[in-house]
């Protein structure tokens, strides 16, 4: 007979709270904590006590493998309230399944489903208070893996933490978000771990990024590690074009993030009768539809992000910017997909989960 995990998870509450410290008029994003997190450890071959703690330091030993050989994976997911205090996750067993792709790929332990979906819903009925209801805001939710396992030999750690914290967040990005379409460095490359949320994955994209923003951009476009030829992600966002009526996004490979709000949009957009191919684009396409006029949108596509309009692209020192356009792609996206989420509208692909 199966145990319901629910029951087994322990809750240790904290003695003080830091939420009247929280201006939730000016969330930032990710930089606020709640006063709680998830934990279980993995040791002696199984996951172990699943517990709801005090926000607290992680203390490790310096040997510990994730120091040295980077073990770590992560997911990105979002908690929304409604107006009537109800709390909404978006396609929560989606993350879940991810993060078991990644601890695949990393050698790490895969975390069962209802210990994910149980230690989750557990913290967010614990944190509820801290679901921001200002417009635009809401939970952003970090379930990690670390390896917690001691020892300088280069093979995986015997023993992990699994962890979930949570930070209330406004936007993404401030403003407007110009991209460079990067020629020389690459964010992954075929066989490798550009498809899982590996904690690396990021680290190797902060120095291509911090040139591209000495430039005035504020994200780079991934092209194809081989050629450099075809667009392939932005930053941590799946990238989406418009050219004409025509909405084109390239297929995911062993590169790229199989993205939760990428087939999202590709599902709202097939429902709702638009055109959608799902092909490599190249940057000669992009370059010739933008002297053409009908280069229409560009925007990335991504949990944190939501749909983010791309203003315009920079390719080979020159800048090729997006028009403004009425009956915008994004703004429609953006919006059918947040009035999912924050259960303001119908939900005909079943993807909005409560949580209760
Ligand atoms: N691509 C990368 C590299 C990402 O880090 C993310 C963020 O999670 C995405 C795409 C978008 O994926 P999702 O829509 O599942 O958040
Ligand atoms: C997300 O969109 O949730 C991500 O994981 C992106 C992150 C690197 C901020």
């Amino acid at each position: 007979m199966s145990v319901d995990i629910s029951t087994k998870i322990t809750v240790k509450k904290a003695s003080t709270s830091k939420i009247s410290e929280v201006d939730f008029d000016n969330l930032p994003f990710g930089q606020v904590t709640t006063d709680h997190m998830f934990v279980c450890d993995y040791k002696d071959g199984k996951w172990q006590q699943p517990q709801v703690v005090p926000y607290q330091n992680i203390s490790l030993d310096p040997s510990a493998k994730i120091f040295h050989y980077g073990q770590s994976i992560f997911e990105g997911m979002k908690a929304y309230k409604d107006n009537e205090d109800q709390i909404w996750l978006f396609r929560p067993l989606d993350n879940q399944k991810r993060i078991n792709i990644s601890a695949k790929r990393l050698s790490m332990p895969e975390f069962p489903e209802d210990y994910f979906m149980e230690g989750l819903k557990t913290l967010l009925k614990v944190e509820s208070n801290w679901i921001p209801k200002t417009p635009g805001s809401s939970m952003y939710i970090r379930p990690f893996v670390l390896a917690t396992g001691n020892g300088f030999h280069a093979s995986p750690a015997d023993e992990y933490k699994f962890v979930i914290a949570c930070s209330p967040s406004g936007a993404y990005f401030g403003g407007e978000v110009k991209v460079l379409i990067e020629q020389n460095y690459s964010r992954s490359a075929n066989g490798g771990v550009g498809f899982a949320k590996a904690g690396g994955n990021y680290a190797g994209q902060f120095y291509p990024t911090q040139l591209a923003k000495a430039k005035g951009y504020q994200q780079v476009i991934w092209t194809d590690d081989n050629t450099h030829e075809y667009i392939e992600e932005a930053g941590a966002m799946n990238v989406f074009v418009r050219i004409g009526d025509t909405l084109l996004t390239c297929p995911t490979s062993d590169r790229i993030l199989d993205g939760i709000t990428r087939k999202s949009i590709i599902a709202i957009a097939e429902e709702e009768g638009i055109p959608v191919e799902i092909r490599k684009i190249s940057v000669k396409e992009l370059v010739e539809a933008s002297n053409n006029g009908t280069l229409k949108e560009m925007f990335g596509a991504g949990t944190a992000a939501v749909v983010s309009p791309i203003a315009g692209f920079g390719f080979q020192d020159k800048d090729y910017d997006l028009p403004t356009i009425e009956n915008s792609y994004a703004v429609r996206f953006k919006k059918r997909i947040t009035d999912i989420q924050y259960n303001r509208a119908e939900d005909p692909f079943g993807w909005r989960y409560q949580v209760k």
